[in-house]
């Protein structure tokens, strides 16, 4: 993957993988086949970035906006996800991958949020690549709990105002653990960054590129 061949190695990447509906439509196929086959991407992205030594990668697999997209739509991605997680849990456990998720996942259909939790806790202890799926996710929606949670502690008295920081801040937020990104690669030709890591993004270089997701390789 010719971004990924640099001399300096991004430590985390992020990705926005759009274009499945757009690859479909060339094809006169179903927008769903385009998500099908997004996945299978997602299978080889995954592989690839932990071959080339990437320590975090962040995938935008379904924001919060997305609940607005037709339900069979929001079903078929859910299958999809369910399906990878299935499938590809003990193979990234094998690969010395930690998995873990950022969004609303209490939103989740119940098997989706049941494989998930046992996906990460099948591999907590790796300490290889982490692949964190952003799942019903919005970044201001994390920005707001986040400031819930601070607001809660000044009215308790944990915190003062004037003790408020960034760190405070970014403490508090699903990404607390996680470096900030180095890359955001946006794929499809849009150039946006749609309510993803808002705050996380302040310093990232930002990637756009005009291949549709499902054509995102290494050639
Ligand atoms: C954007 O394409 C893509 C999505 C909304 C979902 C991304 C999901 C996958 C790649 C598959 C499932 C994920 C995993 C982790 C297995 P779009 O539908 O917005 O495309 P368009 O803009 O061309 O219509």
């Amino acid at each position: 993957m010719t971004v990924l061949e640099t001399k300096s190695l991004p430590k985390h990447v992020a990705i926005i993988m759009d274009g499945n509906g757009r690859w479909a439509r060339k094809k006169g196929r179903p927008r769903v086949f385009g998500h099908k086959s997004g996945a299978s991407r997602v299978r080889e992205v995954v592989e690839a970035a932990g071959n080339a030594g990437i320590r975090y990668l962040t995938l935008y697999a379904f924001s919060e906006e997305n609940w607005r997209r037709p339900k069979d739509e929001i079903s078929a991605l859910f299958t999809l996800l369910t399906n990878y997680l299935r499938q590809e849990a003990t193979k990234l456990h094998e690969n010395n991958v930690k998995l873990s998720a950022i969004g609303n996942r209490h939103k989740l259909p119940a098997e989706c949020q049941r494989l998930l939790l046992d996906a990460e806790e099948l591999t907590r202890d790796n300490d290889g690549m982490t692949l964190i799926l952003a799942l019903s996710y919005s970044s201001r929606s994390d920005i707001t709990a986040a400031f819930q949670r601070l607001a809660q502690m000044v009215a308790a008295g944990t915190i003062g105002p004037e003790q408020v920081t960034e760190a405070t801040i970014e403490g508090l937020l699903s990404t607390a653990d996680i470096p900030e990104p180095d890359l955001l690669i946006r794929t499809s030709g849009e150039k946006r960054v749609s309510n993803f890591l808002l705050w996380e993004l302040a310093y990232t270089e930002l990637y756009f590129t005009e291949t549709l997701w499902p054509d995102f390789d290494s050639g």
